[in-house]
């Protein structure tokens, strides 16, 4: 039997166009989803990219984390988080007093999408469509690893989940409402804190974004005190 997902979002509409979907196992266990996914072709991105970059972390996580797509080096490396970006997550996890190896990590988009520029592979951020087409995945990883909290980094993320007008300026370091998890949380990308104009914005910045991670922390207590 071939089993569908129940319709939601990223999901696609009968008629309809490829996604993430059509190559859905029927076991939904982390293993058989990741192994699925690397032979996933719901939109061109794969045709480019050296890989598949699948979610990776605790099975029960405190948080779940969800970024844009990978990057150059997650590509390369096949895990996600692993950059520059990644390293100023890790710094500002310790900061928020949160263990890494607690929390669960993944993409909107699980394939790098890039332009050449000379020899350098340059990010570009993933159109509606392919981030429609990948969300399935994302659906089936939060269906599985049933997080309390959900972290989105980032307008990608946030977009994905709330919509096209969801204003990270606006919104960030709140307690949104979402069928994702119980708690949702969007903040900016760590990628933005590396791209601030200087290093006094850079530290502010860090600083914002620690505070958030903080209030993400204590979302989780809540959660475990209520159940
Ligand atoms: N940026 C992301 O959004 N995800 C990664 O895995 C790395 C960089
Ligand atoms: Fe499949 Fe997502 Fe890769 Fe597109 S980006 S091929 S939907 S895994």
């Amino acid at each position: 039997m071939v089993c569908m997902p129940k319709k939601s979002f990223g999901d696609n509409a009968a008629g309809r166009k490829p996604s993430a979907a059509d190559f859905m196992p029927d076991d939904r266990s982390l293993p058989s989803l990741k192994h699925a996914a690397e032979h996933c072709q719901g939109c061109e991105l794969y045709k480019d990219a050296t890989q598949t970059v699948f979610g990776e972390g605790s099975v029960s996580p405190q948080i779940l984390f969800v970024g844009e797509q990978p990057g150059d080096m997650e590509d390369k490396a096949g895990h996600p988080f692993v950059g520059p970006a990644g390293k100023l997550l890790d710094r500002a996890l310790e900061a928020a007093d949160l263990q890494r190896a607690e929390c669960y990590f993944t993409n909107t988009v699980k394939h790098f999408k890039f332009e050449w520029r000379g020899k350098r592979r340059l990010h570009k951020t993933p159109r509606q469509i392919e981030i429609n087409a990948c969300l399935p995945w994302l659906r089936a990883e939060i269906n599985t690893v049933k997080p309390d909290v959900i972290v989105l980094l980032g307008a990608t993320a946030a977009k994905a989940v709330f919509g096209k007008d969801f204003k990270i300026t606006q919104q960030r370091g709140q307690l949104l409402q979402s069928d994702l998890a119980p708690k949702v949380m969007a903040t900016v990308h760590p990628s933005s804190i590396l791209r601030a104009i200087d290093d006094e914005s850079r530290e502010r910045e860090l600083e914002e974004f620690i505070a958030d991670l903080k209030f993400a922390k204590t979302l989780t207590e809540s959660c475990t005190e209520s159940s």
